[in-house]
């Protein structure tokens, strides 16, 4: 699905991500885990065309580089971004359709609500009177609507309660069985390595480690460094 060779990212004389090698296989949920400023969000943008990268992307056989960003979209790629941004003063609904490509916006629209049936119970609501969680799903469902193949999720856990967080496993579970690929961004590395089949652990912009997530589960330098164990 999506394969990614010796990506580089710089902002200046800042090297963000450097000569980082992976890929994500279909139907998989593959986890980026660092810490602050390790270049989690870069790579992600890197392959959004959000920043600019040197290195090979491709998505099947889709070279992506040179794309722009509303290309890779077409091409079959979307981003829930760090932090989510949901357009604060629009309802439920128009920031759905804000993310619809092309036709079909009402159909995808009650897929949408279908799978987040929170959204669709609310979906006059003002965006930004919602709470956490629920504009984490609506910053899901609303990358969902290009119908990508592969969805990357920045931190979609970041600062939401322990309940919450399991629902997002479940989405992404679920999401996993509709054939998506996703490449998750996170530093909370326990949820990552659950819900992930494969993990690669980022310091500084550089593959520190990689592996099944069950076996860098029980790796002593990843639980001391990672899991707080
Ligand atoms: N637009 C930018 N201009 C300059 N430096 C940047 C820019 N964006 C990111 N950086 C730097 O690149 C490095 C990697 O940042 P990045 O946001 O990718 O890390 P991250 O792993 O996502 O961190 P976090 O977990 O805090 O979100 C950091 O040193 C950061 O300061
Ligand atoms: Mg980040």
């Amino acid at each position: 699905m999506l394969q990614v060779e010796r990506l580089g990212i710089r902002y200046g004389a800042v090297e963000a991500v450097d000569n980082l090698t992976f890929h994500v296989p279909d139907s998989t949920c593959v986890a980026l885990i660092g810490s602050n400023g390790a270049g989690k969000s870069s790579v992600l943008k890197g392959i959004m065309g959000l920043a600019s990268a040197t290195g090979s992307i491709r998505l099947g056989n889709t070279d992506l580089g040179g794309l722009k960003s509303h290309q890779r979209v077409s091409a079959g790629i979307a981003l829930s971004p760090e932090g989510r941004h949901v357009f604060a003063d629009m309802s439920v609904k128009e920031n759905l359709l804000v993310g619809a490509a092309g036709h079909d916006r009402e159909a995808l629209v009650t897929e949408m609500f279908g799978l987040f049936p929170r959204l669709g119970e609310r979906e006059k609501q003002i965006a930004g009177s919602m709470s956490g969680g629920e504009q984490q799903m609506l910053a899901i469902a609303r990358a969902l609507m290009s119908k990508p193949k592969l969805l990357m999720l920045d931190e979609p856990t970041m600062g939401l309660a322990p309940i919450i967080v399991d629902q997002v496993i479940v989405l992404i579970n679920v999401l996993k069985k509709r054939g998506l690929s996703i490449l998750l961004a996170e530093q909370n590395a326990e949820m990552a390595l659950e819900v992930a089949e494969h993990a690669y652990v980022l310091e500084t912009g550089r593959l520190k480690r990689e592996g099944a997530s069950a076996d860098l589960a029980r790796d002593p330098a990843i639980q001391e460094d990672y899991l707080g164990l």
